[in-house]
């Protein structure tokens, strides 16, 4: 089992400092401290700042060759350190073993599609003579970096979506802060380690900040920064947005995803992927399966299935290979969501399965099913080992249901009729349609983010590279 440090510092300006070591980061499952990170304060944040302004020309300059090269350094060596970077997540976030080497191996990809996408940053020629009086002109754009960019990250997926801002970033040339979830920093420290080893990146190309929520308030408020990218809580994240100024904004944030099980889906092949949509990493996910739509004619039957499958999940330690359900990131938040399921029960909901908390934050994956139309189990985002299940009888009717959120990120559909396929992908607001699968399925290359209060903007490196550009266009007359 690798070891980690009993300290870690801070990435400012591309080098290590350890000014102190106040951030103590718990393992998520016994509750002790596993070791203490450096905390950025204001004053270190508006170094790094002022490296990144200093450093944007040439970070824009750098050729393209040359940013794929950092990115494939990046991707060499988290493929040498894959063990170090799983266990590292394993203990700050709690996350199952296995999932946690499924998201190293995630990162790994996540780099290789920007290197990839790296030389790729292509443009237009456009003819303008579209009449008399632009005859003789036409025009070629292309992109070029927004300048210095402001990122933070959560702590569900601390590796890869920290990856969806670091690796694009680089891909287009922008120099960035990035301030990690201060529960699950050491993902992006390391991340922070490998990129120091690059001497191609001018100084200040990178800063990693872990910094307490109060203390990182110039990553949203400072104007010397031009894009601030956001992923995690809808609350945080439009107020975060609202204090922005004039850069840009890109939100990644929750949802209450919902997939329909029709009547022709293959229950089979349905329940062994949403049960893994509804609970892994013990439901974390933005989109995590939180609303399972069932047709009435195999209501009966799949919530049965539902009910055998989730009573056999493994929960327990998250560093041992068989455990499915490990703990949730704090105890405040299991308690949060166990308060959820007790308000939805009180309220006339049927507890199928689970329902209890141990150790305080151990939460059972739970089924409700009848639940009242108004509980927070049904319209908020449980973030969390959760499910809901409801019956449809008419699929417009079930694609309503969908739509009656504030959210809008991802759904999926298990159904063999390509008419309501198309048929979805027209009515359902939302980022992204997922068709028999949950809509927990992402693959990293593929836009990703969501519409209504899931978000602004996309990720998956090409949609990321065109938030953190400008395009810039150049008219030429010919005489
Ligand atoms: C998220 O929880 O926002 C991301 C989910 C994923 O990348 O799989």
């Amino acid at each position: 089992m690798p070891t980690l440090k009993d300290t870690y510092p801070l990435y400012l300006n591309n080098r290590a400092e350890q000014p102190n070591a106040d951030l103590e980061v718990t393992d998520k499952y016994t509750g002790e401290v596993a070791f203490r990170v450096a905390l950025a304060d204001p004053e270190t944040i508006d170094r790094a700042i002022v490296g990144n302004v200093e450093a944007a020309e040439a970070m824009a300059r750098l050729a393209s060759y040359e940013k794929q090269d950092v990115l494939m350094h990046c991707v060499r060596r988290f493929q040498e350190r894959f063990d170090e970077l799983a266990y590292a997540l394993c203990v700050e976030a709690g996350k199952p073993i296995k999932d946690s080497e499924g998201e190293v191996t995630r990162l790994i990809d996540t780099f290789r599609i920007a290197a990839e996408e790296a030389v790729r940053n292509y443009g237009e020629v456009m003819p303008l003579d579209i009449s008399e009086r632009a005859r003789g002109y036409q025009s070629m754009w292309k992109r070029y970096p927004i300048g210095p960019c402001s990122f933070i990250s959560p702590f569900n997926f601390p590796l890869n979506l920290a990856a969806h801002k670091i690796a694009p970033a680089i891909a287009m040339g922008c120099p960035f802060i990035i301030k990690p979830a201060s529960k699950t920093p050491l993902g992006t420290i390391i991340m922070g380690e490998v990129l120091a080893e690059c001497d191609v990146l001018p100084k200040g190309a990178f800063s990693v900040l872990p910094a307490s929520r109060d203390g990182a308030d110039l990553f949203t408020t400072d104007e010397r920064l031009k894009l601030l990218s956001f992923t995690g809580s809808p609350g945080v994240g439009w107020d975060l947005k609202a204090r922005c100024g004039k850069k840009k904004v890109v939100l990644e944030l929750g949802g209450n995803a919902a997939v329909i099980i029709d009547e022709d889906a293959d229950l089979d092949d349905a329940l062994e992927r949403v049960i893994f949509g509804a609970f892994y990493q013990s439901g974390q996910s933005c989109i995590g399966v939180q609303r399972i739509i069932i047709h009435e004619k195999v209501y009966d039957r799949f919530r049965d299935m539902l009910v055998d499958k989730a009573k056999t999940l493994v929960a327990g330690d998250p560093k041992d290979r068989e455990t499915f359900i490990g703990p949730m990131i704090s105890n405040g938040e299991a308690s949060r969501l166990k308060g959820w399921i007790d308000e939805a029960v009180e309220g006339g909901a049927d507890l199928l399965c689970g329902g209890g908390l141990s150790r305080g934050n151990m939460l059972e994956a739970t089924l409700l099913e009848n639940v009242h139309r108004d509980a927070k189990a049904l319209n908020e985002e449980a973030f969390g080992p959760l499910a809901v299940l409801q019956k449809f009888s008419d699929f417009d009717a079930a694609l309503d249901e969908v739509n009656r959120s504030v959210f809008g990120l991802q759904a999926g559909i298990f159904t063999r009729d390509l008419f309501k396929m198309f048929e979805a992908w027209d009515r359902l607001d939302v980022g992204g349609i997922v068709i028999n699968d949950v809509p927990s399925y992402r693959v990293d290359n593929m836009p990703y983010g969501g519409v209504k209060d899931s978000g602004i903007g996309r990720e998956g490196i090409r949609f990321a590279m065109e938030d953190m550009s400008e395009i810039r266009n150049l008219v030429v007359r010919r005489t």
